[in-house]
């Protein structure tokens, strides 16, 4: 197995590709503690998971509460002994205008893409450094490594998550803990959804969703967005031992979208 014995934490995890990463990770031996706002989809992953045999808890609260940022650090390890991983997963599409922002819209987008990761890793880094090989995990998007004209707000929001893995990663590469960050393309989710119905001025926000990605399909190089479990299997590989050397890195998993 590929993650035995591991301990983490995977946040946004009952829902899209968190939900499919903490299955993932459990299966391949990891202990995951399922981090989300929405309790049933949370119950819903810890049990499948134990059900398989494998070990989970629920971690039920709101990113943008620095204390529940914090303190999933801490419950995680107390439950399980100890921290090696945190797939700091969750996020937020952000306003897409700009012209009359909407800034209650930018103020969630920082604080579900950046504000969290910031607070749960400062917690994670020492908690992390009593054990070896700590991964950290984050999520940006092809938004945050090539302009989007849809998307100046969120684009500000994943190239920083992407400069704070960067960086990060040369900071603690000396403790053993690497840092990286996977770079979605579309994924067939229901973030997706929201991310396209969202208001903007070029205003194809009266269609129903569904048509949109429909229209929007052309436009994927391998003619359809990923399914979540092809961006877990990204993931597994980035907080495995597979990936001992792969650090700092920010992976496009987007079917050649930014290629
Ligand atoms: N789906 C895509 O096309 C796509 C593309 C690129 C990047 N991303 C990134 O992926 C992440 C979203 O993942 P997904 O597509 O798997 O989403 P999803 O819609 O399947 O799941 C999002 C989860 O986040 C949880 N959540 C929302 N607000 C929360 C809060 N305040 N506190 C705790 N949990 C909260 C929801 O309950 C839900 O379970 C974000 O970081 C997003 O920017 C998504």
């Amino acid at each position: 197995m590929r993650m035995s014995g591991r301990l983490g934490l995977v946040t946004a995890a009952a829902s899209g590709m968190g939900r499919a990463g903490a299955i993932r990770f459990a299966r391949e031996g990891a202990a995951v503690a399922v981090v989300d706002i929405d309790a049933e989809g949370v119950a819903r992953v810890v049990e499948e998971i134990n059900g398989a045999g494998g070990t989970a808890i629920g971690l039920i609260g709101d990113l943008t509460d620095d204390d529940f940022s914090r303190a999933i650090v801490h419950d995680a390890a107390k439950a399980f002994g100890g921290l090696d991983f945190a797939w700091m997963h969750a996020g937020h599409p952000g306003p897409a205008r700009v012209e009359g922002m909407d800034m209650e819209v930018w103020d969630l987008g920082v604080d579900l893409n950046l504000r969290t990761i910031a607070i749960t890793t400062g917690e994670a880094l020492p908690v992390m450094r009593k054990r070896s090989n700590g991964a950290l995990l984050y999520t940006s998007s092809i938004a945050g490594i090539k302009g989007s004209d849809r998307s100046p707000a969120y684009s500000a929001m994943k190239f920083g998550v992407v400069g704070w893995t960067r960086s990060l990663a040369q900071r603690v590469a000396k403790d053993g803990i690497r840092a990286n960050v996977i770079c979605p393309g579309g994924v067939d989710t229901p973030m997706l959804r929201t991310f396209v119905a969202r208001p903007d001025q070029d205003s194809t926000h009266n269609m129903d969703p569904e048509e949109i990605i429909a229209t929007r399909r052309a436009g994927y190089p391998m003619g359809r967005p990923a399914q979540p479990d092809e961006l877990a299997n990204a993931a597994l590989f980035l907080l495995s031992s597979e990936a001992s050397y792969v650090n700092g890195a920010a992976l496009a998993v987007d079917g050649a979208m930014t290629a």
